[in-house]
């Protein structure tokens, strides 16, 4: 592999030269919501999309992504990510906001939790063991970049069957994590 460079949007959130790109619709997803709301499997819109660089996944690389979360409820819960644990989990990982706000919820399997802020110029650092999922509490789209170490995998099987520890609910005018 060569050097390269890669241009990327900040509120589109689009980059210039794709890997893989991953679009997940509500009806792929609504199992992780605490309701589900008939109206949004009618619909079926986009709650969000993955934009990978073409880097292979194996161990020396470096992965990087955008990921354009949408805002939106189901019911009162806001619109988040599956969340994962990586396969590697001696892995950790690094989020950049650029657009919208937010939280990254994360959690450990020995039951830590810790829901951390996203926003424009913010950095996130998510250590090792760390599962993660990030949640829309603004109203446009929540846009962030990240990097991985590419040989990291995604362990999505974990959190489905475990869950996550809180959500994020917007009541009584306010965002609640409960
Ligand atoms: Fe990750």
């Amino acid at each position: 592999m060569k050097p390269f460079n890669v241009f990327f949007d900040v509120l589109e959130g689009k980059m210039n030269l794709l890997g893989n790109k991953t679009v997940r619709r509500y009806n792929d997803i609504k199992g992780i919501f605490c309701e589900i709301d008939p109206k949004l499997e009618k619909e079926n819109p986009v709650i969000y999309e993955v934009f990978e660089a073409p880097i292979t996944e194996k161990e020396g690389d470096l992965m990087f992504l955008i990921t354009v979360l949408y805002p939106g409820k189901v019911k009162n819960e806001f619109f988040m990510t599956k969340g994962h644990y990586h396969v590697i989990e001696n892995t950790a990982e690094i989020y950049l906001g650029l657009r919208g706000n937010g939280l990254v919820l994360c959690q450990t399997r020995e039951g830590d939790f810790e829901p951390i802020e996203i926003s424009p110029n913010k950095v996130v650092y998510i250590p090792p063991y760390w599962a993660h999922r990030t949640v829309n509490t603004s109203s446009e789209p929540l846009v962030f970049f990240g990097v991985y170490p590419a040989h990291a995998g995604h362990d999505y099987k974990s959190v489905e069957l475990e869950g996550f520890k809180k959500r994020v609910f917007f009541e009584n005018g306010g965002i609640h994590i409960k």
